[in-house]
């Protein structure tokens, strides 16, 4: 997958060099390329913000240079392969914002579909709405907000996402299976948020690890975890259960 970033903070991004996201750009899994956005400026002093049309606080980030970035890394018409053998794609546009979509599990793997993603992250009030209405004639974009609550600008959200989405990526999970009972992903804990872990030693500071998980038996384990996960959803996040549909829950959930 390639991963374009136009910020004017690319220092902001040195984490993708480390861990897993680093790994992923190491085994080629991820192309990721930094950009600064004030190298599309022609004024002695890089300015890429002016005054809000209209008044009001704050700053707007100008059209021109992100539309010079945009045309120039993501050019009308540019492909990368698909993925798999899938045809070519052009890029998709993300710009993470507080008035977006939320970003969840779900729009993680949606986006872990494509090849090619490029993210616009903004500082001051936000970038001028008709450079998204502009890119939007030629690329699909999703304004995406990482939860509600306002950062200083959008690079910690490209963080949160690219590294969200990185790890459903073939190859960047150690273990396949690891993302398969995450809280949040489809299937059977689909909604339910995970429950507690434990590793050796079974004792630790007279506590015992539940006796279930030393069983051996699979569907009592299986049983065991979902009934946690139900208890913490319940406890953490009634909404999520208040949304659950009855053929979501069997008969055994209801005794929680
Ligand atoms: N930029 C500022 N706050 C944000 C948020 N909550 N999500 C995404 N981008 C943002």
């Amino acid at each position: 997958m390639r991963i374009d970033v136009i910020t004017i903070f690319p220092e902001y991004l040195e984490p993708l060099d480390v861990s897993l996201v680093g790994k992923a750009r190491e085994k080629g899994i991820l192309d990721v390329r930094l950009h600064q956005l004030r190298d599309w400026t022609h004024d002695v002093h890089h300015t890429v913000d002016d005054t809000p049309y209209g008044g009001g606080p704050g700053m707007v980030m100008k059209p021109e240079p992100w539309a010079s970035a945009l045309d120039t890394v993501a050019p009308p018409g540019a492909t990368v392969p698909g993925t798999d053998g899938a045809p070519a794609e052009g890029p998709c546009l993300i710009v993470p914002t507080p008035s977006g979509r939320p970003f969840t599990q779900a729009v993680a793997v949606e986006l872990a579909a494509r090849p090619w993603l490029v993210f616009a992250p903004a500082r001051y009030e936000g970038i001028d709405r008709r450079v998204i209405d502009d890119a939007a004639t030629r690329m699909p974009v999703h304004e995406l907000s990482i939860g509600d609550y306002v950062l200083a600008g959008g690079e910690v959200a490209v963080l949160v996402m690219v590294e969200a989405i990185a790890r459903l990526l073939p190859g960047v999970l150690g273990n396949v299976e690891s993302a398969r009972d995450d809280s949040f992903a489809a299937g059977r804990m689909e909604k339910l948020l995970e429950g507690p872990v434990y590793t050796k030693p079974a004792r630790w500071r007279d506590r015992e690890v539940p006796e279930v998980l030393l069983s051996g038996h699979h569907g009592k384990i299986a049983r065991w975890r979902r009934d946690e996960a139900l208890r913490r959803t319940a406890a953490h996040r009634p909404d999520l259960v208040a949304a659950f549909r009855p053929e979501e829950l069997d008969r055994r959930d209801r005794e929680v």
